[in-house]
């Protein structure tokens, strides 16, 4: 089928490079010329594992293309996904200026039917807006414009096996020809017809996909429900942790056994600095807001987004215990991405962290593995080490702020060798305690015992 993607950004790049990946022939575009810029080059302006290989496959097989203008990229598709960004107003409401933005622009441009389809995470209600929107700006009233919503559910850092083996479509359709095209579309992904890009052909062994084919308003409400409930069990996660602290108990023996409990699961159980990145905040709020406007009282939700903005308080309440004087302190944070595997540093608790440091005067050297130029650009003045390695040399304390794998396979004795007090604040539970008692360390992280220096003089 010929599908259009218009917002090249996480969700549309790798909707529409794993779209081409599975047969179709995908027009791309964005309002970011430089975004597009780079694509035609061959670049990716985002780190995502494996993408950059889909991208690069698709295109020389010339199924996957880009185009500058998003206007010229409406009569190349039967079918247009919209994937641009929803963020948050400064009442928490969802922006949806740049959906209202394209719709006036599909409405305008559409010669032919066209299905258009939200992907952008929007709240309910906002399908029917979009569809009033395109019957008000076409300018062919014999065209019919279908819309449907489609939310995504990928994960940033695993997005493109999230995508080609997802656990369900959702599809919110009002009509069969829309949920025929939408079937059409995915029919590779459903009956498990593509070439695997990930696992090379060796799919690990699972139930397909399931297809679940809802109305519009419906679609849009999982997808609030969904990221609203995982928000609710990191919190709820991180209140435990709390508990665990007082109580002396440990926060990772009591959330692994709580999750393992089929009705509870393992995920969204890690206590720590809270979530951070473009969907979970956003849509927490938009959800609070959206609720308050149907006259729901969905306090729980606000408490959720409470406890979550109040970690990083939390997290301060440790750095001073430890270091007590914070001003003037060499401090190296290993980690700025808002979780592991992407350089996504939107609303990233790493971020707000650093920036408290620097408020108390901390001298901050940090590193990532990937997300340090898109910190750079909004958190100049931090110097940016080129390893783990060298943000801990010198450094009074060293703060883990995202769990990258990686560094918990650090040589710790080594990094213990550079830093001037081998004092670590994991601020991500990604290191035992014990282990870092062993290797000489002081170490605090969050609902776990301290590891405290042994005061040396009487
Ligand atoms: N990032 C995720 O993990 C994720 C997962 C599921 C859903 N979502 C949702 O998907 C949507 C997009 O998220 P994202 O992370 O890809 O955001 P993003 O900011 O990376 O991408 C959005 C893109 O849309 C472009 N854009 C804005 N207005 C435009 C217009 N009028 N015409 C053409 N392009 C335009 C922007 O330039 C940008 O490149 C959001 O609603 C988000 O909530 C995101």
């Amino acid at each position: 089928m010929k599908i259009s993607v218009i917002g090249t950004g996480y969700v549309g790049l790798v909707t529409g490079a794993c779209l081409a990946e599975i047969g179709h022939e995908v027009m791309c575009t964005d309002s970011d010329a430089a975004k597009i810029r780079t694509l035609e080059a061959g670049g990716v302006p985002i780190y995502e594992p494996g993408l950059d290989q889909v991208i690069a496959k698709a295109r020389k097989e010339n199924r996957l293309r880009f185009c500058a203008n998003p206007a010229d990229a409406v009569p190349a598709g039967d079918a247009i996904f919209i994937c641009v960004g929803t963020p948050p107003l400064p009442n928490g409401d969802a922006d949806l200026s740049a959906i209202d933005n394209v719709a006036r622009m599909v409405a305008s441009e559409a010669t032919s039917p066209k299905l258009v389809i939200e992907k952008s995470t929007v709240p309910a209600r906002t399908g029917q807006e979009l569809k009033r929107a395109l019957s008000v700006y076409t300018r062919r009233p014999g065209v019919t414009l279908r819309v449907a919503s489609n939310p995504e559910f990928l994960r940033e850092g695993t997005a493109v096996e999230d995508f080609l083996h997802p656990d369900r479509v959702v599809v919110g359709v009002e009509d069969e020809t829309a949920e025929r095209q939408l079937h059409d579309i995915y029919r590779p992904v459903l009956e498990r017809q593509f070439n695997c890009p990930v696992h090379a052909g060796a799919c690990p062994e699972g139930p397909a996909p399931q297809w679940l084919v809802t109305t519009i308003n419906s679609a849009e409400l999982i997808k609030h429900a969904s990221n609203s409930f995982l928000a609710l069990k990191v919190s709820y996660a991180n209140m435990v942790s709390d508990l665990a602290e007082r109580l002396g108990a440990d926060i990772g023996e009591v959330t692994r056994a709580m999750g393992m409990d089929p009705r509870i699961g393992p995920s969204f159980l890690n206590a720590g600095l809270g979530f951070g990145g473009f969907c979970l905040p956003k849509d927490l709020q938009a959800f609070v807001r959206l609720a308050e406007r149907c006259g729901v009282d969905f306090s729980m939700l606000k408490a959720a987004e409470k406890i979550n903005k109040q970690r990083i308080d939390r997290f301060f309440d440790k750095v001073r215990e430890a270091l007590w004087v914070v001003r003037d302190k060499p401090v190296g944070v290993l980690g700025l991405a808002f979780k592991p595997n992407t350089d996504d540093v939107r609303f990233a608790p790493a971020i707000d962290l650093i920036r408290r440091l620097l408020e108390e005067g901390a001298d901050v050297r940090a590193y990532d593995p990937q997300a340090m130029e898109k910190a750079r650009a909004i958190l100049p003045e931090v110097a940016y080490a080129p390893s783990a390695y060298d943000a801990a040399q010198g450094a009074e304390a060293l703060v883990i702020a995202t769990e990258w794998p990686e560094f918990r396979a650090l040589d710790w004795e080594k990094m213990r060798a550079r830093m001037r007090r081998p004092l670590v604040l994991d601020a991500r539970n990604l290191l035992l305690p014990g282990e870092m008692r062993a290797r000489g360390f002081e170490y605090r992280s969050f609902g776990r015992p301290d590891v405290v220096a042994e005061p040396q003089i009487a």
